[in-house]
């Protein structure tokens, strides 16, 4: 069998270890690493030495099997590549049983039996859907999300999948764009750590064992930065934006030791991303020192013909390969193209092996060489997928990741023996609320919605009135009636509005932010009634809500839940979990505002609202610069009090670290968490600075009454910026210190670094 032969090559590549390694040293343990690495590096050394150049330009061939459809095109010809051994991995696929037959023509079809990576998009959950990754950042719970991520890889990986094309990193400041609701949202601090816990819940600490699988860092770079938030378009910046906003989510997933990172599909300063080798070689492997592999997204190599970078197909795939590219998704080009780059001389062999070797590598890393079949186990498979204790979790990360926008008068929580009108479009939807790139999420109803998660809190559903009153977004009123009947039969009003699941994510660009169809037409009908009225949103991105926001006693931000997504929401209805959600992304008043994110500059002409009579400010004629719900931003049942800012010192060195804390009171009659948020202001600097930048945030719990010191340390390297000259490095002078709720309102201090 095929596979005998690569076993024999690792068999030869471990014998030297067996005899010459002394484990009595003292260092035992850095010779033994290091023994593996060489190990590791004499058997790939000898299977790229038997392999043909076909066979390594096959390594750097992806395609899709089409059991999802993530893209414009389809090649059915994927099996044929498989069998000629032209294909190195295969991503939408997910099934023990599928990969198995895919994975059994690789290893004893082939010449050299070389096994598949099985790649797929496990963004929040395999089976088991957490809250969209938008809503997951909203949690601000590091280890909460690093569960999730680690519960998505045990269940991908018990249906044969090897490689997540997931963390998407990317930093978005405009909901216009559809995929936001994908990332952390619009603070580089935060998508650093989100990156970080994202990587190490999937990788785990040990890529061998049967569950943990491959990372992505995506989608390289600044994807998330279109012109107009229109996905796909240009992306146009300086390299001190770049650098200071939209790659430190990339390099924290480099040290974080990702695997793999997928290419954009838009062009940076003229140069798709998928040829760009200022990214792909001079910053990712010369500066990172990054040493997985890079794929790019699916056909980008292609696009680069209509971008107007690549005359033809070939120059495409020359452009993309000698700028850092190592496998082609769904193109194609590398395919059909390299053999001829390489004859014409316009490829080198060393980046031909170069590529290969990466893929090899985390092959090796996964141990299917030793065990091509490693993650796939139809019985495993059956008994990991929904384990209850993933729907548990599932269940507490949605908690923790809604945010209570408003609860004027303490309405919420409800008491249970209220009459509630349960009204609008997702009430009772059980398929939507798994929201975008729900992988082998169940969309077929086994979701549990609002209706029941509330019928299951309370027992029954005799104090629930249930009226749709108009789908998610057409323009018919006929149901309106119906709904305002319950509404007036009812103690008070719960409505459960928002998006569809294709409103947001790929391709799903909106330039109005409204909540769509009647659904603002179906609010007025039903605040006529007068009753108190709590809105619940589900939706993928930040919406205007200024109608909202005036009419509604209560608001709380669902996000797409996930499987237990309705569960969830009854708990916080019905105060089983007081709301600890801040947003991670900042709410505009509306659309004309945007781009907007807390930490903006100054300007020569900053508004002053005490002088509005001043006519040369900053500012709109027609809207209030203030956004209508800032970064940071969410409330509580209870209420949480900051005092006393302290810091240790006035005046530091460069090599001191400043300490900082605050008190924390919970000074109302709920238990709850908080999450306290350091951010910093630079006044002066020899490049303008932002009026905050987050450094730091800690999630607390307190009972009622109780209080805590929050401490904080940062120092001269947590104040780096891109100097005039580009060099990173802090720079003395004055700074001020903020430290509370959210992105606005905060205790404020200062220090000098000298
Ligand atoms: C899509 C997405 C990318 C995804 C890939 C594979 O177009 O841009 O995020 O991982 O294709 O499905």
């Amino acid at each position: 069998m095929k596979h005998k032969h690569l076993y024999l090559l690792l068999l030869i590549s471990i014998l030297p270890f067996l005899t010459s390694c002394d484990l009595s040293t003292g260092n035992n343990q850095t010779e033994f690493s290091s023994k593996k690495d060489q190990i590791r590096e004499t058997f790939l050394d000898s299977l790229m030495q038997e392999m043909t150049l076909e066979e390594k330009i096959g390594q750097t061939v992806l395609f899709s099997a089409g059991w999802n459809v993530t893209g414009p095109t389809l090649d059915e010809n994927y099996i044929i590549y498989l069998r000629d051994g032209m294909l190195g991995a295969i991503f939408n696929m997910h099934s023990a049983k599928g990969s198995k037959e895919f994975q059994k023509i690789a290893v004893e079809e082939t010449r050299l039996g070389i096994p598949l990576l099985f790649g797929y998009d496990v963004i929040h959950g395999h089976k088991t859907i957490f809250p969209i990754s938008l809503g997951e950042a909203a949690s601000w719970d590091m280890e909460m999300i690093e569960k999730a991520s680690r519960i998505a890889a045990e269940e991908a990986s018990s249906t044969g999948i090897n490689w997540t094309f997931a963390p998407m990193v990317d930093i978005a400041r405009d909901p216009r764009w559809g995929r936001v609701s994908e990332g952390a949202g619009e603070d580089v601090y935060l998508g650093v750590q989100v990156a970080k816990a994202r990587v190490q819940g999937f990788q785990g600490n040990d890529l061998s064992k049967y569950n943990t699988i491959l990372a992505c860092a995506k989608h390289y770079a600044a994807y998330g930065a279109p012109i107009a938030g229109r996905d796909y378009n240009t992306v146009d910046m300086s390299e001190r934006e770049l650098r200071t906003t939209y790659l430190p989510p990339f390099k924290a997933a480099v040290d974080a030791g990702v695997s793999t990172f997928m290419t954009a599909f838009n062009e940076l300063n003229g140069v798709p991303a998928s040829g760009n080798k200022f990214l792909l070689t001079d910053i990712l492997r010369e500066e990172w020192g990054f040493e997985g592999f890079v794929v790019t997204d699916y056909t980008s190599i292609n696009e680069m013909i209509p971008h107007g970078f690549s005359k033809d197909e070939k120059q495409a795939g020359e452009q993309a390969i000698n700028a850092g590219v190592d496998m082609d998704m769904q193109g194609g080009i590398f395919l059909r193209n390299l053999e001829t780059l390489l004859a014409e001389g316009k490829v080198s062999e060393k980046r031909i092996n170069d590529a290969a070797r990466s893929i090899l590598d985390m092959k090796y890393q996964l141990g299917l060489f030793e065990d091509p079949y490693r993650y796939i186990d139809t019985q495993r498979e059956k008994e990991t997928l929904s384990k209850p204790k993933y729907l548990e979790a599932a269940r507490d990360m949605a908690r923790k990741s809604m945010v209570l926008l408003k609860n004027d008068n303490q309405l919420l929580p409800l008491s249970k023996n209220k009459k509630i009108a349960l009204i609008g479009p997702l009430a009772k939807d059980d398929r939507e609320i798994i929201g975008s790139w729900a992988a082998q999420g169940d969309r077929t109803g086994t979701a549990i919605s609002v209706f029941e998660g509330i019928d299951d809190l309370l027992g029954s559903d005799k104090n629930i009135i249930y009226a749709k009153g108009c789908e998610i977004n057409d323009d018919d009123q006929s149901n309106f009636k119906q709904a305002v009947l319950a509404a007036k039969q009812a103690d008070v009003v719960v409505m459960v509005m928002g998006e569809s699941h294709q409103m947001s994510g790929e391709a799903a660009s909106r330039t109005n932010l409204d909540l769509p169809g009647v659904q603002k037409e179906l609010i007025a009908e039903i605040k006529k009634t007068g009753k108190p009225l709590v809105i619940i949103l589900m939706n993928g991105r930040p919406l205007t809500l200024e109608y909202e926001n005036k009419v509604a006693d209560a608001i709380l931000e669902a996000w797409w839940s996930g499987t237990m997504g309705g569960a969830a929401i009854a708990d916080l209805l019905y105060g089983e979990y007081n709301p600890s959600g801040k947003l991670p992304i900042t709410f505009p008043r509306n659309v004309g505002q945007i781009p907007i994110y807390y930490n903006a500059k100054n300007t020569g002409r900053p508004y002053n609202p005490v002088l509005p009579h001043n006519t040369y400010w900053s500012r709109y004629l027609d809207v209030d610069n203030s956004p209508l719900y800032p970064f940071g931003y969410g409330l509580s049942y209870t209420s949480f009090e900051y005092t006393d800012l302290i810091l240790n010192k006035q005046e530091y060195s460069f090599d001191e670290d400043i300490n900082i804390r605050v008190t924390l009171s919970n000074t109302g009659k709920y238990d709850g968490e908080e999450v306290v948020q350091l951010y910093v202001q630079d006044l002066v600097g020899n490049v303008t600075r932002p009026l905050k930048e987050l450094k730091g945030f800690e999630k607390v719990y307190l009972k009622s009454s109780e209080s805590q010191l929050v401490s904080f340390t940062i120092n001269s390297d947590d104040l780096a910026f891109y100097n005039l000259d580009m060099s990173f490095k802090a720079e003395a002078g004055e700074f001020k210190v903020f430290v509370g709720t959210n992105s606005d309102d905060v205790l404020e201090s200062k220090f000098i670094l000298k």
